[in-house]
């Protein structure tokens, strides 16, 4: 049967598209978008979206979904539920599980786990290098033939340059993207937090913004020596917003994406030596924050990603320095974003493009807009509900989230994927 959402304020940037319309779906796909009331409801299901702003599905490019191999943290169905209730339709998962994602079998695996949940899309994203041990390059053509999307070694840097070098040329001739956790291994040393004042009143060792930079400049710089596709992951610095906003400037191909933690938190919130603010990058200082808004508003950051990296107890309840780096933020994600319509950083429609439309294009998969005949994925947002953080009601296998018990405005009520009603709080 079909699905007629009336009553709704639909923001689509693809379409440049914010004002009141009519949402039909209908075998999977969207079949018309209208004026209001244009489109007759009789023999449909309704869906009164009055008051609620109706967006393409949100994607989530950059997660760690943590199977095969370690699913006492996640699994693809747990993340995926995870991701419909934080209202994404799909995910782009990192390849630093057990086995990596390095060969077609584990690709085919991660993609049959997905469809057996019946939940989010889950786009694999595969190994730069075999194991991520940035030794030798791993098979793009085949991973990309299995259903990879991007490459990427992330949770580390390719510190080699000249396989860096390789694999940009490589990834270029099947089209991938490569995503770069950009940080240099040598300057991070023995680092677990960010270096500065506060690292120096805690007693822990500092990591400089430095070791992300230089990785961002140098993979830039290959960008432009080999005209590949690259992506920046998880920016966090006001150095590497400025180096990024440079290269567009002068009309090198890159995209770049931040995540909610950096223009939530500084590296204030290591203070108490909380584990779940340990993560990397670093959260940095207020200098950074107000960057990393700049960098999203005038457009040098493309996407919003969450970097969910769920890690249990056995990680996380442990001393500082020997506690594993991560935060989960698929169900946070959204709400904290939020705030930054709220507090006029960006438009709505901007948002929306970082969460949805420009991750579909730098990913090339579909989805990212709501243009009749493409995919039914959907998100219905109540922008003023508010709601308190609490992990205990996390779709999520893990806790380590440095938000519980924040206030968030606004949240989405109702996620579809492919027509079908796969999250709903109405
Ligand atoms: O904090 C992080 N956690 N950063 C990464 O790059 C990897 C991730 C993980 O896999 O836990
Ligand atoms: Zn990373």
């Amino acid at each position: 049967m079909s699905l007629l959402i009336s009553g709704g304020t639909v923001v689509d940037p693809a379409q440049g598209l914010e004002e009141a319309r009519d949402l039909l779906i209908d075998n999977g796909k969207i079949a018309a978008l209208e004026p209001p009331g244009a489109i007759p409801g009789e023999g449909r299901r309704l869906l009164d979206a009055r008051g609620l702003v109706v967006t393409p599905g949100l994607i989530d490019m950059h997660v760690h979904l943590r199977e095969p191999g370690e699913e006492y943290k996640e699994t693809i169905e747990s993340g995926a539920r995870a991701a419909v209730k934080g209202g994404f339709t799909a995910v782009a998962c990192m390849p630093n599980t057990q086995p990596v994602n390095d060969t077609a079998s584990v690709t085919r695996f991660i993609l049959d786990q997905a469809a057996r949940a019946g939940l989010a899309r889950v786009y694999p994203v595969a190994a730069v290098s075999v194991g991520s041990e940035g030794q030798a390059l791993s098979e793009y053509g085949d991973l990309k033939a299995a259903g990879a999307v991007a490459l990427s070694d992330d949770g580390r840097p390719v510190m080699n340059p000249l396989l860096m070098r390789r694999a940009l040329e490589y990834a270029k001739t099947f089209g991938l993207p490569i995503i770069s956790h950009c940080e240099d291994l040598d300057l991070r040393a023995d680092g677990v937090m960010h270096e500065g004042l506060v690292s120096l009143e805690l007693g822990l060792w500092g990591i400089p913004a430095a070791a992300e930079e230089v990785m961002v400049f140098r993979d830039i710089n290959l960008a432009y020596l080999t005209g590949a596709r690259l992506h920046i992951a998880h920016v966090s610095t006001f150095g590497s917003v400025q180096i990024i906003r440079w290269a567009k400037s002068v009309g090198i191909e890159v995209t770049a994406e931040t995540a909610p933690h950096y223009f939530s938190l500084t590296d204030e919130a290591v203070r108490g030596y909380d584990t779940n603010a340990k993560v990397n990058p670093s959260l940095r200082t207020a200098e950074d924050v107000a960057a990393i808004k700049e960098g999203l508003a005038d457009g040098t950051l493309d996407a919003i990603a969450s970097d969910h990296a769920p890690h249990s107890s056995l990680e996380k309840d442990v001393e500082f320095g020997a506690a594993a780096f991560g935060l989960i933020g698929l169900e946070t994600s959204l709400g904290l974003s939020l705030k930054l319509v709220h507090d006029n950083v960006l438009t709505l429609s901007q948002l929306v493009a970082q969460m949805s439309t420009n991750p579909a294009r730098i990913l090339g998969v579909p989805g990212g807009t709501l243009k009749p005949g493409s995919p039914a994925d959907v998100t219905l947002l109540d922008l003023n509900r508010e709601w308190q953080v609490d992990v205990t009601t996390f779709a999520s296998k893990s806790r380590n989230c440095p938000f519980n018990g924040w206030t968030l405005q606004g949240r989405a009520v109702m996620t579809i994927v492919g027509g079908k009603v796969v999250s709903s709080e109405q």
